[in-house]
């Protein structure tokens, strides 16, 4: 539990002034049992969830201000493009659930176009960073409940009990196509997941990265001024700091590369030399020269693809809005009954 964070899932009052988050953030023993996972098989891995403590955060800030991370600023202007059209297909009266809210600056957009819209969820796994932007977002929007909730949301998930009888319907809304983290296997479970805690007939708005020329992913994932890197590595950083592993930093460099057949980055930290690391709970783990460890994985999808993902775990794709170089999508689905 992070002590920051007070918890109070009964009343809607406590989340107000201070703005306070309802805290389900993974202890950090529950941390350690998914790295321990993670780092012991044969292929090293780490999950890219934990590049998002409050250092990571602002670092994936920067990522999106680079010019080679295309993401942010095509799906931005698809969303200031086509605000008004999102807007209606959303509907009056709306409860915005966002997964991985971030720094909310998207949701501005929406939250400028939506009609009456009721209330607004941000769940994220950083929870400093979580309460600091939704305490900005209640200055600009005075009159809006907001509920936000500290979670590992591939986690199951209760919704916080905002009076929903107000609310013509809720519409989760997982923008900035972090949906590409998944495994395609996954991200269908995890839409399911998103339609049981949202209700059946939800809807659903979601930024889809989708595939082009492997050159332009290819630099988007390695900036020239490093600052992917810095993420990359941050994740070691984190690990040091709590959990108590003994990672060198700069024994281990940025690797990421695109893999078309397979439609997605691949981000690995490369051992450069051959060493042994201490991590609390395994004990000592070796590295070969030139040994990785897979940190994430970012798939891109066409928009046929991606509406078959969807339509698996349920969703009837609605509308679709892209940008003219075809690069970014934001795609609005509805649960079937
Ligand atoms: C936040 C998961 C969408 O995959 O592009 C950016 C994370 N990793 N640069 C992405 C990321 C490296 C980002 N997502």
């Amino acid at each position: 539990m992070n002590d920051a964070l007070a918890v109070n899932a009964e009343c809607a009052a406590s989340y107000r002034t201070p703005m306070q988050a309802l805290d389900l953030a993974p202890s950090a023993d529950e941390v350690r049992a998914e790295v321990i996972t993670a780092i012991a098989g044969p292929q090293k891995m780490l999950p890219s969830k934990l590049f998002y403590d409050e250092h990571g955060s602002g670092l994936f800030d920067k990522i999106c201000e680079l010019p080679e991370y295309y993401p942010t600023r095509t799906e931005l202007g698809i969303m200031r493009d086509y605000a008004t059209e999102i807007a209606f297909a959303i509907g009056p009266r709306a409860l915005i659930v966002e997964y991985g809210s971030g720094s909310s600056i998207k949701t501005r957009i929406l939250l400028d176009h939506l009609r009456d819209a009721v209330a607004y969820v941000p769940i994220d796994i950083s929870g400093k960073y979580l309460v600091n932007s939704a305490a900005a977002l209640q200055q600009r929007y005075p009159d809006l409940s907001i509920f936000p909730v500290c979670a590992d949301y591939t986690r199951p998930l209760v919704l916080p009990d905002v009076d929903g009888t107000v609310s013509a319907r809720i519409v989760a809304y997982f923008p900035g196509s972090t949906i590409g983290n998944l495994e395609p296997a996954a991200a269908r479970a995890f839409l399911t997941s998103i339609r049981t805690t949202c209700g059946r007939e939800s809807g659903l708005l979601i930024g889809v990265d989708l595939k082009k020329s492997p050159s332009t992913i290819h630099a988007a994932y390695n900036d020239a001024h490093g600052v992917t890197a810095a993420f990359n590595l941050n994740i070691l950083r984190r690990l040091n700091h709590e959990i108590g592993s003994n990672f060198e930093l700069d024994t281990f460099c940025h690797y990421a590369f695109y893999n078309p057949s397979l439609g997605r980055v691949e981000m690995h930290l490369v051992s450069e030399k051959q060493q042994h690391v201490f991590v609390p709970g395994i004990g000592n783990i070796r590295f070969d020269e030139g040994e990785t460890i897979h940190t994430e994985n970012c798939y891109k999808y066409t928009l046929q693809e991606f509406t078959n993902l969807a339509a698996d775990a349920g969703y009837r794709r609605k509308r679709v809005w892209w940008d003219a170089q075809n690069w970014f999508s934001v795609q609005f689905f509805e649960g079937e009954g």
